[in-house]
């Protein structure tokens, strides 16, 4: 290989960790990891004890005890996630009905979290080890002990329980003074673990401020902040400006308001780097050609790729699974398998499985696998030196999901994935060049590149009205902010004080979807449609309810037409709703129309959801049945900030954004494609080489000024009159 790659000169395990500083304590390991035995046939307790992290289980738990909030710094893979929550819970936290919370940032790492703590504890999933995404709940009151959510349905949580109470599942007598008074303060006392705090995820920023505020008000609410890299120590910082307002009754419990740090990093093995000599020009057909690379000259170990998304993710696999049918003899021994949120449970299980002796497993994998998920037994790295990351132009009021360049410290992140077993190697799509001279230092956290409109309604509807005043770990922009609050005045969801109107503004942030869809429900059951956009918007909700993929997109395009409608993509979601029913909910039906079987029963799921809220919250639910006319009018209600409209002279179908007219055009995957109408709302943009519009329907301009005079002014009037 010494050809095509160069090895680098840095070692990406070692890790600095800064002295003792000022209050915080630094406790750092060095010992080697030894889970190799997993391989063996340890049992769980003794690969539990093998973890890094037991060695400091005393000392968790001591911390825990006397310190209202900690920080531990672990390298992925030591045991912060499954094991801390089951040393709460054996020192006692989780008696008295009290629950104790872990949260990730991403769904998928919930699952396989929770159903690998579930298999330690040797309990069922569900019961007293449960997690909870959005609208899928699988915990049981009264039962669960452990609950794994995401940052965000935690958020959630919040709105109905502001100071987090339920974490103590119990109702409290506060009025009985003496020792009964003392055992109800025991029952206040419960511990919520932030998890992969240093992916800065929008909902972990969010909550991180929120509980920061909560503890002045619940001293006795015990945090733990977990984070893989020493990024901890801003954490620490912000924690730390607690002690200028330091209530006098937090020390009276005996409980200290300084943060403290707890390194449980142990040095990973040795990986050796290498660079790419040249810029790649396609990262897919570079990985794929690297890891057969790796197959023919390397001794025995599994792969991890990082691509970006689903869409590279399956083509790689479907290249590296044609190699090895037509050569057959060099990729024989290879099992690739794909890693993206939105798989099966079977196929997440495939994953996590030990490899058949003499196979080598070569996962493909999102960015999850970056920190959030460890997988054993890899000791190759593949980093195509990209992720899906969300971007918002506050001028445009656009927000996408781009592929980007990683940071320095994700690309580390990624190598030290390939060292935990053995010495491993990691091979970097990128010069050494590029690395060190053009790769950022550290990512951007996401509250600083997102939209507001998701989290200003949140958290006014948490009671927090001075939005720019609040103590955030990192401060979204000025101008996110304002244009937040445009778009939430004009969806009438706050008022001219900025205030959650009523009824609409409380009912929008009770449906956990972005406030356009919510707005969009709350319009049709005025109009007559509910039933009809609460399907639109389930369906909105999955990745894709079409089957898609290289090979068969002929077929797959041909089985859409039967279902196209001329209004465009949502009405088309209705007619595969309505055939999928008529079917029985067939697999087969599904099967044979190309429609992705495993989604449609997400549909199902998160409509009967949905309908429950919308009941919940006073919403109609009735059915238009076939006056389609209604259902482009609630979509406009909800969508009418992403009005585009057609260039009349342009001959490629360049449409242009009312509001900030920008160049957009329609995704080759609408059955609006080429059909390019003069007026349209879409759902979302993806950019590539340019910016495409995923789920179009047609609009008629005038119900735009109907459904937000103010935000089309008059200058944009006379343009939709023209
Ligand atoms: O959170 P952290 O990265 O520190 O480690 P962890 O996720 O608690 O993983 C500790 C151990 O559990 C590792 O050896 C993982 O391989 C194993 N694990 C697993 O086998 N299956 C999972 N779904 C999650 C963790
Ligand atoms: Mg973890």
């Amino acid at each position: 290989m010494s050809q095509f790659w160069k090895p680098g000169t840095e070692r990406p395990q070692g890790r600095v960790v800064d002295d003792e500083e000022g209050g915080v304590l630094f406790l750092s390991g060095s010992h080697h990891s030894s889970s190799s035995s997993r391989y063996g046939y340890a049992s769980i307790d003794k690969q539990r004890q093998r973890l890094p992290v037991f060695k400091y289980r005393t000392a968790i738990l001591y911390l825990v005890e006397t310190r209202a909030t900690t920080i531990i710094v672990g390298e992925t893979g030591s045991g912060k996630t499954t094991q801390i929550p089951q040393y709460l819970k054996e020192a006692g936290w989780a008696a008295g009905g009290r629950l104790i919370a872990c949260t990730q940032p991403r769904r998928l790492a919930v699952q396989a979290v929770a159903s690998r703590v579930a298999e330690e504890m040797g309990v069922k999933l569900g019961e007293e080890v449960g997690y909870t995404i959005r609208f899928e709940d699988v915990t049981k009151p009264d039962v669960t002990v452990l609950k794994f959510l995401t940052d965000g349905v935690l958020l959630r949580e919040m709105m109905d329980d502001p100071l987090l109470t339920k974490y103590r599942n119990c109702e409290l007598d506060v009025k009985v003074p003496g020792r009964a008074f003392e055992h109800e303060l025991e029952k206040l006392r419960h511990v919520i673990m932030l998890d992969e705090a240093h992916e800065r995820s929008i909902s972990t920023d969010i909550l991180l401020g929120l509980l920061k505020k909560i503890q002045r008000r619940r001293p006795e609410l015990r945090l733990i902040i977990s984070s893989a890299t020493i990024e901890a120590k801003s954490m620490s910082d912000f924690f730390r400006m607690r002690k200028k307002r330091r209530e006098p009754e937090n020390e009276e419990h005996g409980l200290q308001v300084e943060p403290v740090i707890l390194s449980v990093e142990g040095r990973g093995f040795n990986v050796q780097i290498n660079y790419s000599e040249e810029p790649v020009q396609d990262y897919v057909q570079a990985a794929v050609s690297t890891v057969l690379l790796i197959h023919e000259r390397e001794p025995a170990g599994d792969v991890l790729v990082f691509l970006t998304g689903q869409d590279d993710i399956d083509a790689s696999v479907q290249l590296l699974n044609d190699e090895v049918q037509t050569t057959g003899k060099h990729s024989s021994g290879l099992i690739v398998l794909p890693l993206y949120s939105g798989l099966s449970r079977a196929e997440q299980e495939l994953v996590f499985s030990q490899a058949p002796r003499g196979k080598r497993k070569v996962i493909i994998s999102t960015n999850i696998a970056e920190t959030s998920l460890t997988l054993e037994g890899i000791v190759y790295v593949v980093d195509s030196g990209f992720s899906k990351q969300r971007f918002y132009n506050p001028i445009s009021d656009i927000e996408n999901l781009v592929v980007a360049p990683i940071s320095r410290a994700s690309a580390r992140q990624r190598a030290g994935r390939a060292g935990r077993v053995r010495p491993g190697k990691c091979y970097r799509l990128y010069t050494e060049e590029y690395f060190l001279n053009h790769m950022s230092n550290e990512g951007i956290p996401e509250i600083q590149r997102s939209s507001m409109v998701s989290c200003v309604i949140q958290l006014k509807a948490l009671g927090i009205d001075n939005i720019l005043g609040f103590d955030w770990p990192a401060s979204p922009s000025t101008e996110a902010m304002i244009r937040a609050l445009e778009i939430l005045y004009s969806l009438r969801v706050l008022d001219d004080d900025a205030k959650l109107t009523s009824p609409t503004g409380f009912q929008v942030a009770e449906i956990p979807l972005d406030p356009m869809v919510s707005k969009m429900i709350i319009a049709s059951s005025q109009l007559g449609c509910s039933e009809e956009i609460i399907t639109i918007a389930a369906v909105l909700s999955v990745q894709s309810i079409w089957i898609s993929g290289r090979g068969i997109q002929k077929e797959s395009d041909e089985a859409k037409l039967r279902f196209a409608a001329a209004e465009g993509d949502h009405v088309t979601f209705l007619n595969v709703y309505k055939g999928f029913h008529q079917s029985g909910k067939s697999s087969q039906w599904c099967h044979k129309n190309y429609v992705n079987y495993h989604a449609m029963r997400k549909v199902l799921e998160v409509r009967e959801q949905l309908k429950r809220i919308a009941k919940r919250i006073g919403l109609v639910l009735k059915s238009c049945e076939s006056d389609m006319q209604v259902v482009r009018k609630a979509v406009t209600a909800g969508f009418f900030a992403n009005a585009c409209h057609l260039e009349e002279y342009s001959h490629n179908g360049m449409y242009k954004t009312l509001r900030g007219s920008q160049e957009v055009y329609i995704h080759p995957s609408s059955v609006l494609f080429r059909v390019n109408p003069k007026w349209v709302i879409y759902n979302s943009l993806v950019s590539t080489d340019r910016q495409y519009m995923r789920n179009v329907i047609t609009i008629d301009p005038s119900c735009l000024l109907e459904a937000a005079p103010h935000f089309y002014q008059l200058q944009q009037s006379n343009h939709l009159l023209r």
